[in-house]
């Protein structure tokens, strides 16, 4: 393989540009060309596509975001869609394809794999809901985000005495709400994948009371339903008063931790390593701290789990 084009799609994630820097560094180190498709499979299908030199990816491994910019494609979901971008991909000579992105970015690959196409994906997102790999690129950077406002919040909360509901994203992943409550000390989590009972969480909140404990935290995740609408529920059941702050896409923002430049690195070299290798049609990532790749059309088939351990960790440390 002599030249290979990286894209990045759907959310942007913290990462992603460590991860880009890799594949074009990695490519380059074994006399491979790499093209930057611009605005993820939109830019691909119009044949947005610019070749990337060493200097191209220089000074960009510290900043957020993506350099290759990000974007929805409701086309690409389509047959059409998916064989304009490998005429694109055809006419410029490009042999295979590294695709840096969540869920819906996996299924673009997957689909142009099973158009023949060969594709390696590479998981960045802060959801953390990819099967196949413990982390996902962004995730940590999220999570210190989260962690940073749980603590601004609880020193305010502290001053006035107040219940705090901080909402959260992850999509339909409780994984942001339940790594962030636990190192946030968070009082309650709720998360999609596990129900909830407001007598419980009444019942957690009366206690605390009880003890002088009069503020309290609880990390909702977006999957599970709005701070807005936990707060109008807790209130019912409690009479309770609340403040909600919902952290929304600076989640999705600021400098890659050190953890997320490092999995970028070894993750976007990786993807580089099996497409020279000749192996397409794979999704890289790290079990164990090893790197692991999988057939992407069964990693996709797979459900990603959360760690109920942890879950069941955050309610016997806060009671
Ligand atoms: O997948 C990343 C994510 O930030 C989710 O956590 C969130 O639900 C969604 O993207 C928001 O998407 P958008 O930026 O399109 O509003």
């Amino acid at each position: 393989m002599k030249k290979i084009g990286v894209l990045t799609s759907g959310g942007d994630s913290p990462g992603m540009n460590p991860a880009i820097r890799a594949v074009v560094r990695k490519a380059i180190y074994h006399n491979v060309e790499v093209y930057g498709i611009y605005g993820g499979y939109s830019g691909l299908i119009c044949g947005n596509i610019k070749k990337l030199e060493l200097g191209s990816v220089g000074d960009i491994i510290h900043r957020g975001g993506t350099m290759l910019q990000s974007a929805r494609c409701p086309e690409f979901k389509t047959t059409g869609g998916q064989q304009k971008g490998i005429e694109q991909l055809k006419a410029h000579g490009i042999e295979g394809l590294v695709v840096i992105g969540g869920d819906g970015s996996y299924r673009g690959a997957k689909a142009l794999t099973e158009l023949g196409y060969p594709c390696v994906g590479v998981p960045g997102t802060i959801d953390n809901d990819i099967p196949g790999t413990d982390m996902t690129i962004g995730f940590d950077t999220a999570l210190n985000t989260v962690i940073d406002a749980i603590d601004k919040i609880r020193d305010t909360a502290t001053s006035h005495e107040r219940t705090f509901i901080i909402e959260v994203m992850g999509r339909d992943a409780g994984d942001i709400a339940l790594w962030a409550g636990l190192a946030g000390g968070a009082e309650t989590i709720l998360i999609p994948e596990e129900n909830y009972n407001m007598d419980e969480i009444a019942d957690r909140l009366r206690k605390g009371q009880e003890r002088g404990k009069k503020h309290s935290i609880i990390v909702v995740a977006e999957g599970v339903c709005s701070g807005g609408e936990f707060a109008k529920q807790l209130k019912d059941a409690t009479n309770l008063d609340t403040r909600v702050s919902v952290l929304g896409h600076i989640q999705r923002g600021g400098s890659p931790s050190a953890a997320d430049r490092v999995l970028a690195s070894r993750l976007g070299a990786r993807a580089v390593e099996l497409l020279i290798e000749g192996k397409g049609g794979r999704a890289v990532g790290v079990e164990n701290n090893k790197l692991v790749d999988y057939d992407i059309i069964d990693a996709l088939a797979k459900k990603h789990t959360l760690d109920l351990e942890l879950f069941n960790l955050s309610k016997e440390l806060s009671i």
